[in-house]
């Protein structure tokens, strides 16, 4: 049973483990944050892609995220993608209410925030 267990766990955080900063680098590409941002350390692009209807278009200067976990913590990271919370630079809320789980905004916050 647990030999199952371990086996499980590991094929389902195997494609994590893969990339660089494991699974919040995973979540920040799912979730689409790579239209308006990079994170060059890890390797990840700025990829505006396809334009959405609620696309403001004055805003295509790409944000990178490579060191803002010297600026903010994981806790400030959660409360501003829930727009609670205002941005530490520019003091406004950000563009985009972060739509999946509590869970993932858990794991790519706290991936965000280890950036230094
Ligand atoms: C539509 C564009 C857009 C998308 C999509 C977007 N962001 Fe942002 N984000 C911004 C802009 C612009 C800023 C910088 C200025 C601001 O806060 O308005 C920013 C700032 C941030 C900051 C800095 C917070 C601070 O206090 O300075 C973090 C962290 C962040 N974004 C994370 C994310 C994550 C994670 C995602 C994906 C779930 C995401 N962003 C998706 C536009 C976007």
């Amino acid at each position: 049973m647990v030999r199952i267990l371990l086996l499980t766990m590991l094929l389902l955080g195997f494609p994590a483990v893969v990339g660089f900063g494991g699974d919040g680098a995973e979540v920040f590409q799912t979730q689409k944050c790579t239209k308006c941002h990079s994170v060059e350390v890890a390797s990840i692009p700025f990829n505006p892609g396809e334009p959405d209807e609620d696309d403001d278009e004055d805003e295509k200067e790409p944000v990178d995220l490579s060191k803002i976990g010297a600026a903010v913590d994981s806790s400030h990271i959660v409360a501003f993608l829930n727009r609670k919370e205002v941005s530490h630079d520019n003091g406004k809320k950000h563009k985009k209410k972060f739509k999946g789980t509590d869970e993932e905004l858990q794991v790519v916050a706290d991936w965000l925030a280890s950036l230094k």
